[in-house]
């Protein structure tokens, strides 16, 4: 039987998930966090989608034996593909970060012209666009994939010159669109977001949509009777990674602001 002390678990195929995990440190301290990486099979954007559906329940089925009350795909690539399959298939509730970026992106426009970007595989997809459409038919959507992005952020080079040229190079199709919203569909891609946002101009607004996530987790832990309380918070967060401890350490610490985060090594798959 679950209670509303165990914790909630995030997966993404790297460090992309931490940006999720840094609003929900900030909007629901008293939650005990089990977050999974993938790293050493990052990126996921590349790969067909099959693969990705086996890679996302290999890390679902990790954070069900540590007993978590909700999952969060805190990835776009994994909840494009994987999201209805995992949700059908559990008992707790899954969420994904796709719908939340989607409802922020419409709440925020004005001019009803909407950018995403986002991996190969969410682009795709189209999981976005659906959505979006699926609410406001009229709203006109520019979608591009940025494949570079994810493996600047996986290697901490977020800060380097070359993150600076290729992430000016890679948005130049989307400043003749009139643009006035633009959805970061991708978790690592608010580790660029100042030069984002330099490309893009400040009169675009950027939509984080792993931290507009924590909102709906936050409002299915009330619907579900499932939050914890400050007097329950008890054992710490965990960290685990399939790739390098040291260098999730090291984005982690800068990232979430937290000195000294234990991060684990763990295998997935066969690998
Ligand atoms: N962070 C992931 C996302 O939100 C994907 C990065 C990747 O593995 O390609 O889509």
């Amino acid at each position: 039987m679950l209670t509303n002390q165990e914790a909630i678990g995030f997966i993404d195929s790297g460090v992309g998930g931490l940006t999720v995990v840094k609003e929900a440190l900030k909007q629901l301290p008293n939650e005990r966090i089990i977050y999974l990486g993938d790293t050493a099979r990052c990126p996921y954007g590349p790969r067909p989608a099959e693969q990705v559906v086996q890679f996302t329940w290999e890390m679902t089925n990790f954070l069900l034996e540590k007993k978590i009350k909700m999952l969060v795909i805190a990835c776009n690539t994994a909840t494009a593909v994987a999201l209805d399959d995992i949700r059908a298939h559990l008992e707790i509730p899954v969420v994904g970060v796709i719908l939340p970026g989607s409802r922020a992106a419409l709440k925020m426009t004005k001019n009803n012209r909407i950018g995403v970007i986002g991996t190969d595989g969410t682009i795709k997809s189209g999981a976005y666009s659906a959505a979006i459409k699926k609410k406001a038919p009229n709203t006109s959507i520019t979608s591009l994939a940025c494949p570079k992005f994810a493996p600047i952020v996986e290697s901490n080079e977020f800060h380097s010159s070359v993150a600076k040229k290729v992430v000016s190079e890679t948005l130049q199709p989307l400043l003749l669109k009139q643009l006035d919203t633009l959805i970061l569909g991708c978790t690592h891609y608010p580790l660029l977001r100042p030069l984002i946002q330099n490309v893009m101009g400040s009169n675009v607004t950027l939509i984080d949509s792993g931290a507009e996530t924590v909102g709906e987790v936050s409002m299915l832990l009330d619907y579900f009777d499932i939050a914890n309380t400050p007097q329950n918070k008890s054992a710490v967060n965990e960290f685990y990674t399939t790739g390098s401890p040291k260098m999730f350490q090291t984005i982690a610490d800068e990232w979430l602001d937290i000195e000294d985060i234990n991060v684990q090594h763990i295998r997935l798959g066969g690998q």
